[in-house]
């Protein structure tokens, strides 16, 4: 490698960075984070709820509901790589499910559907159950 290639250099770092993760995160989970799905905030949502985690980082849900299931749902985080995971995996497990099987998607089921986190990063998957629950409880408020 030539040593004043900026280029090189610097996807060197990014090569590096990316073994790091790699020895650190599941597939999975790198897969949701740099890939995410359901991204974005739903416009006259049937139900919306954000929560901040004890990190100071910040989940938010917004759901349609058709038919008592959930016919759309994004999400949005300012939080860290394994947040983003965690919003992506969840909004998946809950699209098209029913309302009753949907809140009962819990930190647990997130972990296992992304084959775990580590111990520091496990606090997002509660942050997303929470802020699922939240936003099917702002549905039931509204009473639509
Ligand atoms: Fe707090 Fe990821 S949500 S560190």
């Amino acid at each position: 490698m030539n040593m004043f290639d900026i280029n090189d250099i610097a996807m060197d770092i990014e090569d590096r960075i990316r073994k790091d993760e790699k020895k650190k995160f599941s597939a999975r989970v790198l897969k949701e984070a740099y890939e995410a799905q359901n991204i974005g905030r739903i416009e006259d949502p049937d139900g919306c709820a954000s929560i901040t985690g004890p990190c100071g980082d910040t989940m938010e849900f917004s759901i349609k509901v058709k038919d008592s299931r959930i016919s759309d749902i994004r999400f949005m985080t300012d939080g860290c790589g394994s947040s983003i995971a965690c919003g992506s995996a969840t909004t998946k497990m809950a699209l098209g499910r029913t309302l009753e099987t949907a809140l009962n998607i819990s930190d647990i089921d997130i972990l296992n559907e992304l084959g775990g986190l580590p111990e520091e990063n496990r606090h997002c998957a509660k942050l997303a159950a929470d802020t699922l629950r939240k936003a099917f409880r702002n549905y039931q408020e509204k009473g639509r």
